[in-house]
């Protein structure tokens, strides 16, 4: 087994099911392990050989060097991998520094477009909701960027089932570019999106991209129950608090993928991402690492086959709690067909 592809959401392009994210290049305040350009390169160069095309930034990490780090890892590498970044969060002081007016998303494309050092992105998302801006402005906005050939396809990041379904209106009823994919939180220690995200996107034919996979790191079994987080690890370095999970069911959760791991010979890392790519309109998951020993980890997941028992087990250990009126709408839907 090596890589393998699919396309981004309902558009006809090709993905690798493992997407590189680059949150870890550059240094910033939010200590995330400040990757420099020779690792980024390190990096960059051994995910292309494994197969991946496929890599995710924003402008807002690092403020804005990872973009930059990964412009420059790619150079002419560029042409044969697809660019995914964000536009949203603040990246200046002014009142317009953030947020997705038409102002914004203009300034800051042409912004990424220079520290990406490309003429286009294949992939522009808006990374979470603005409720400063009404929503027609917005997908105008991105709309125009596509039409100009600065983006290829655009997305959405950490929006609510409901304010996707209203974008995807809009669009529908402007015949303007639709969000492709969906780049939420998706990892067996939140699996919250199973509630509306997922079943709008099934409906709608739109990719699911996971992000932070192993929950922040958590999922690789390496944090221990009786002792302090290390230093030089995320959660060491910045506290568990993003994102947030329940740490019983955590540590639960990481001893299950230990005797699981034990019998199939995988590690945790790997197994927690073979159960994602399980997963209902998942297209890509976008895996992250601070060193290459993580890096080779997780790119072992592509080769992990996890049996049906295995994969049943961390389902029902992980399941998440029925909401209404989801319960509601299974428990009607039992009488739809005639006996
Ligand atoms: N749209 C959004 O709002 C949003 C939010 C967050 C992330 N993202 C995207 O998703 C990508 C991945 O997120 P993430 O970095 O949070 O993913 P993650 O896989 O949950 O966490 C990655 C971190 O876990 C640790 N780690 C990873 N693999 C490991 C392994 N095999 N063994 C031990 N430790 C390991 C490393 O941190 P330490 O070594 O420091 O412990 C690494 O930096 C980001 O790069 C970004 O592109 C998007």
């Amino acid at each position: 087994m090596g890589m393998t592809y699919t396309n981004l959401g309902s558009t006809g392009l090709l993905v690798s099911r493992l997407c590189f994210g680059t949150m870890t290049f550059g240094k910033s305040q939010w200590k995330l392990g400040g990757v420099d350009q020779k690792l980024a390169d390190e990096m960059v160069n051994t995910v292309i050989d494994n197969g991946i095309n496929f890599f995710d930034t924003a402008d807002v990490y690092s403020a804005g060097q990872s973009e930059e780090i990964l412009g420059k890892a790619l150079g002419s590498k560029r042409q044969n991998v697809v660019i995914a970044t964000k536009v949203r969060g603040r990246v200046g002081i002014g009142h317009n520094d953030a947020g997705l007016s038409r102002r914004h998303i203009f300034d800051a494309i042409d912004k990424s477009l220079k520290r990406l050092g490309t003429d286009y992105v294949d992939l522009y998302q808006v990374h979470g909701w603005d409720a400063f801006t009404p929503l027609e402005e917005t997908m105008n906005a991105l709309g125009d960027i596509v039409t100009a050939g600065k983006v290829r396809y655009i997305g959405f990041s950490n929006y609510a089932a409901w304010q996707a379904a209203l974008s995807l209106g809009i669009s529908e009823r402007l015949s303007i570019a639709r969000f492709q994919t969906a780049q939420m939180h998706y990892s067996l220690l939140c699996r919250d999106i199973e509630h509306e995200i997922v079943p709008l996107c099934l409906n709608k034919g739109i990719g699911i991209l996971p992000w932070s996979p192993l929950s922040g790191g958590f999922l690789s079994g390496k944090y221990k129950k009786d002792s302090d987080p290390a230093a030089g690890t995320r959660i060491g370095d910045r506290g568990m608090w993003f994102p947030p999970f329940d740490k019983e069911l955590g540590f639960k959760v990481v001893d299950a993928l230990h005797s699981i791991g034990s019998q199939i010979k995988a590690t945790p890392s790997q197994i927690s991402l073979a159960w994602l790519f399980k997963k209902p309109g998942v297209t890509s998951i976008i895996i992250g690492a601070r060193n290459m020993d993580q890096l080779q980890d997780n790119l072992k997941s592509m080769n992990v086959k996890l049996d049906e028992p295995s994969f049943n087990k961390l389902e029902e250990l992980t399941a998440p709690k029925p909401l209404y009126p989801g319960w509601m709408i299974s428990f009607q839907g039992q009488d739809r067909l005639p006996k």
